[in-house]
């Protein structure tokens, strides 16, 4: 990926897009492409198809789609399923056909197993059934998979990279409490409880399952690192994990702390956990050279100086 290359960073207000764009101008890389979801509807193929013939994209990150914590993939399996589907590939598509240079597509750790030997391993895919609440989202992200294997393998390229990172957290994430994942949900919520002098705060499940997190820019800089090394990839997924597990609890504890919240936190055991254990083997990636740089502590206190600055 040359400094001047054309990179279209599709979804570039959300989490990782945000930070992509702020780490890529960082790395010297001027020539940016974005669009809101108002601009262009990424689920339509006709209007993606003009915008790659127009623009001429030479390198895509495609982190738009939508994502979310349990609460909204068990509310909207369908409406996960239909737009991750329905972008990935009329994105897809349009890339190969305008034959881009390389695209980088993120699947998630919920394609693998709900119950699955510990840290999870790239080829522990499809060895198992998937956790129920979040299969219409893991469904599309394994079909994103076996699609960039698939146009690599028949068009004989490394066109298409997929990176399966870990649950991300950083400033830009959703913190609306219907659709937000667990990091930032519980920064909302310790936050607006420290603010109005709650006693007592009780969330959801039993806090026991433990969750590997990595800070968004880390995934932001593995992405990048990515394109530049194509060339040494394999066709297969790449994890992307800090490589460190948390139960919920310690990570409610860690939240607590950051953010001041005095009163005591209470579990409430009839809602769903979810898998028990969801920790990334990221050994094939860390081979190539990359590392996770952000300690959580350190990732935490950004976020939440972010949050501060912008829950108006
Ligand atoms: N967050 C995580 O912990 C995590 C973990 C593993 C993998 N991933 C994957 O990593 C990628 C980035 O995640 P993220 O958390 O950064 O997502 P995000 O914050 O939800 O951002 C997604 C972006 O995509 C845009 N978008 C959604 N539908 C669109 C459409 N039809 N056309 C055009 N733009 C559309 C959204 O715009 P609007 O808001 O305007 O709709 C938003 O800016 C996703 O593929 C996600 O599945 C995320």
């Amino acid at each position: 990926m040359e400094k001047q290359s054309k990179i279209f960073v599709a979804g570039h207000r959300g989490l990782l897009g945000a930070s992509l764009i702020k780490e890529l101008l960082a790395q010297g890389y001027a020539h940016l492409i974005t669009r809101t979801h108002q601009e262009l509807d990424l689920t339509d193929r006709g209007k993606v198809n003009v915008f790659f013939r127009r623009e001429k994209p030479e390198y895509v990150f495609l982190t738009a789609g939508r994502n979310g914590g349990i609460k909204a993939n068990a509310t909207y399996p369908a409406d996960f399923f239909h737009a991750n589907i329905a972008i990935q590939d009329s994105v897809f598509e349009a890339a190969q056909k305008n034959e881009i240079k390389h695209l980088v597509f993120y699947a998630s750790s919920c394609i693998y197993p709900k119950i699955s030997a510990q840290p999870m391993k790239e080829e522990y895919l499809l060895t198992g059934a998937i956790e129920p609440t979040s299969e219409g989202y893991a469904a599309a992200k394994i079909a994103g998979i076996f699609a960039c294997r698939s146009y690599n393998n028949q068009h004989q390229t490394k066109r298409f990279i997929a990176l399966v990172p870990n649950s991300m957290f950083g400033p830009n994430d959703h913190f609306d409490l219907d659709n937000a994942h667990v990091f930032s949900s519980l920064i909302r919520k310790f936050h607006e409880a420290k603010n109005t002098g709650e006693r007592k705060i009780v969330l959801w499940g039993s806090g026991s399952p433990r969750r590997e997190f990595v800070f968004v820019d880390d995934v932001a800089k593995a992405s990048i690192f990515a394109m530049q090394n194509a060339g040494r990839l394999e066709n297969i997924h790449y994890n992307i994990g800090s490589g460190q597990d948390f139960s919920i609890k310690e990570l409610a504890a860690m939240i607590v702390e950051v953010v001041g919240f005095k009163g005591n936190v209470e579990w409430n055991v009839s809602l769903p956990d979810g898998a028990p254990r969801k920790l990334l083997d990221s050994s094939r990636f860390l081979a190539l050279g990359w590392r996770s740089q952000t300690e959580i502590m350190n990732g935490l206190r950004k976020t939440y100086e972010w949050y501060n600055r912008n829950s108006n």
